[in-house]
């Protein structure tokens, strides 16, 4: 998967894809990430790219020229299977949407600041918007690592043990059942026996039943 960032903070983009399972699928040669600064497509001297709103209110929008440039130079070299926005009015990003976004092979991510971008930018170049939940963060980069993280980490090959994927909370519309490690009693408080009894059906039956009974206190909007 080649994943193309277009954002006005490259900085702030870089580290999280510097360390642990996103930094091991660059290395593993599953993901390429590209960042992409819009001033370097800015025509104006001051290099800025947002301006007044149309109509009045508070807040800046950005300019639909580079963001629209960047966007052609991009496309003029691949396809791309989608071109996303981050923002707040977007769909929620839920697991569902994870798992199938993860097979793509060429995504733009578009990161929003201030107010947002121009309508005509959405318009013409944008296929999917996404928000990663009902709040508004400053600008959509964090939005957008929170994303390339739940991607990424579904691609076949990127994590270790394939299977701890598909046994994580969403997967089949179930939160997690409680987990343990060493040692088997700490201050008093045990490991459930059944953990200890080597019988995987029995545990496999323990984990499932913990796990709904977990997802009907917390979620239970999943079951419905
Ligand atoms: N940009 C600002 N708020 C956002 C959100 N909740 N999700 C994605 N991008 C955003």
């Amino acid at each position: 998967m080649r994943i193309d960032i277009i954002t006005v903070l490259p900085d702030l983009l870089k580290s999280p894809f510097e360390g642990s399972i996103m930094k091991r699928a660059i290395e593993k040669e599953l993901v390429e990430v590209h960042f992409h600064n819009l001033r370097d497509y800015t025509t104006n001297k001051q290099k800025s790219v947002d301006d007044y709103q149309y109509g009045g209110g508070a807040g800046m929008v950005m300019n639909v020229q580079p963001i629209d440039d960047c966007i052609l130079d991009l496309k003029s070299q691949r396809n791309y299977d989608e071109i996303i926005y981050m923002t707040p009015d977007g769909s929620t990003l839920n697991q569902k949407m994870a798992n199938s976004m993860s097979m793509y092979e060429n995504i733009i991510i578009l990161c929003g600041h201030y107010k947002g971008v121009d309508q005509r930018v959405r318009d013409l170049h944008i296929t999917k918007e996404i928000s990663i939940g009902d709040y508004v963060l400053s600008g959509g980069e964090i939005g957008a690592i929170v994303f390339c993280d739940a991607i990424i980490r579904l691609i076949p090959g990127v994590l270790s043990d394939e299977t701890s994927a598909l046994t994580d909370s969403f997967q089949d519309n179930l939160l997690s059942p409680p987990i343990y490690t060493r040692p088997a009693e700490y201050k008093g408080m045990k490991v459930p026996d059944i953990l200890l009894s080597g019988n995987f059906a029995k545990i496999e039956e323990w984990r499932e039943e913990k796990a709904l009974e977990h997802t009907k206190n917390r979620r239970p909007d999943l079951l419905e």
